[in-house]
């Protein structure tokens, strides 16, 4: 029996406790160079005391991008400022994984010099995105009808993915979680909903994986298994893409990356985006599949938590909006709270308010 306040190691990475801060996208990033901003730094630093700090999805390439002001690791000039933010998390005693994020189709061609994005097939899609809109502030806007990535496309991706490893590295992260859930690229591959291709890419379940494991091997070669994680959300609606019989195939992949010895598996429940809350049978096929980490996210309680935890189903939570609004989120579960409340109003976008003014505890 394993409790929240326990260590656990991920990989490499040793962790005090096993209370997580999930990947948030935030959009304060600072224009037009998409690097973390100052102001980025004191909010991670406010949350250091997580057990692990997962960043918000930041991109592994321009075409990877697909929201206003998130930050990218593409750059040297990202990387530079992500070493500020990764310096200053380890002087105040946390660790940092990088979140390595393609958006794929959930973009706009606003961001690709007028180009649709990318993704598996040219299908039609009903999604939004939020982009500048000519007064400077955040607009929401329809996604475009994508282009197909071609073979030689992909074979960049895959490069854009070992690059941003590299970069991540230098730029000081403990640990990289590769994004595949959520509806964005790897999702889109993934899934037979968003992927109608007739080449080694798409049809059978092990062609759907293909990208999403030549990404990891990439990733693992370029660095190491033991500091890469991977994010999977095979259950549920995301961004337009609503998969609700995908457990077969989340099952089939978790298998998969079982055999590459990696960090952990973060596995996204679906409850908390609208789609319905996941059972303890596909929890235990799950662990069955995957011998090691788990880490469990998605409209979690603490009580939820300490339960799954009990019954050895996963071995993190990571918390999200939680953890917005609570700075010092593992204290306060640790002492039964009080609990600050999150403000949707100043989640995406905007400067300090709502990002670094959530009072920590006396
Ligand atoms: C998210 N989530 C998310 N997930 C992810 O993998 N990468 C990301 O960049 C983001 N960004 C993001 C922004 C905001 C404002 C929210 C609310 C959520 C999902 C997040 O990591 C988490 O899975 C959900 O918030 C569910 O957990 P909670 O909030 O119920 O603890």
């Amino acid at each position: 029996m394993s409790t929240l306040f326990e260590p656990v190691t991920l990989g490499a990475v040793a962790l005090p406790h096993r209370v997580v801060m999930a990947p948030l996208t935030r959009m304060r990033a600072t224009p037009p160079g998409d690097t973390a901003s100052e102001l980025s730094r004191e909010y991670y630093v406010q949350r250091a005391s997580a057990g692990l700090i997962v960043s918000e999805g930041t991109q592994v390439s321009t075409w990877g991008k697909g929201y206003m002001d998130t930050p990218g690791i593409h750059t040297l000039e990202q990387v530079a400022a992500w070493r500020e933010v990764t310096d200053a998390v380890h002087a105040a005693g946390g660790r940092i994984a990088a979140q390595l994020w393609h958006v794929g189709r959930v973009s706009h061609e606003s961001f690709h010099d007028g180009e649709p994005p990318v993704s598996a097939s040219a299908l039609p899609y009903r999604n939004r995105t939020t982009v500048r809109g000519e007064d400077g502030r955040p607009q929401r806007v329809n996604c475009p009808t994508p282009q197909a990535l071609t073979a030689r496309g992909i074979a960049q991706t895959v490069e854009d993915y070992r690059r941003a490893t590299v970069n991540a590295r230098e730029a000081g992260f403990d640990l990289v979680e590769i994004h595949a859930a959520h509806g964005y690229l790897l999702h889109q591959f993934l899934s037979p909903v968003s992927n109608h291709r007739d080449d080694a890419y798409g049809g059978s379940v092990e062609n759907r994986e293909r990208l999403t494991l030549e990404v990891v091997d990439a990733v693992t070669d370029a660095w190491s298994a033991d500091r890469v994680g991977i994010r999977v959300s095979p259950v549920g609606k995301f961004n337009g893409l609503e998969d609700l019989g995908g457990g077969e195939a989340g099952l089939h992949l978790a298998g998969e990356l079982a055999r590459r010895d990696l960090a952990y598996l973060h596995l996204s429940e679906p409850d908390w985006a609208g789609g319905p809350a996941l059972d303890d049978d596909f929890r235990a096929r799950l662990r069955a599949a995957f011998p090691g980490p788990i880490i469990g996210a998605g409209a979690y309680t603490a009580e939820k938590a300490e339960r799954l935890l009990g019954a050895g189903l996963i071995d993190a939570v990571a918390f999200g909006r939680a953890f917005i609004a609570n700075p010092d989120l593992p204290a306060r579960l640790r002492s039964g709270g009080p609990f600050n409340e999150p403000d949707p109003a100043t989640f995406y976008g905007g400067g300090a308010e709502g990002y670094v003014d959530y009072p920590a505890l006396g």
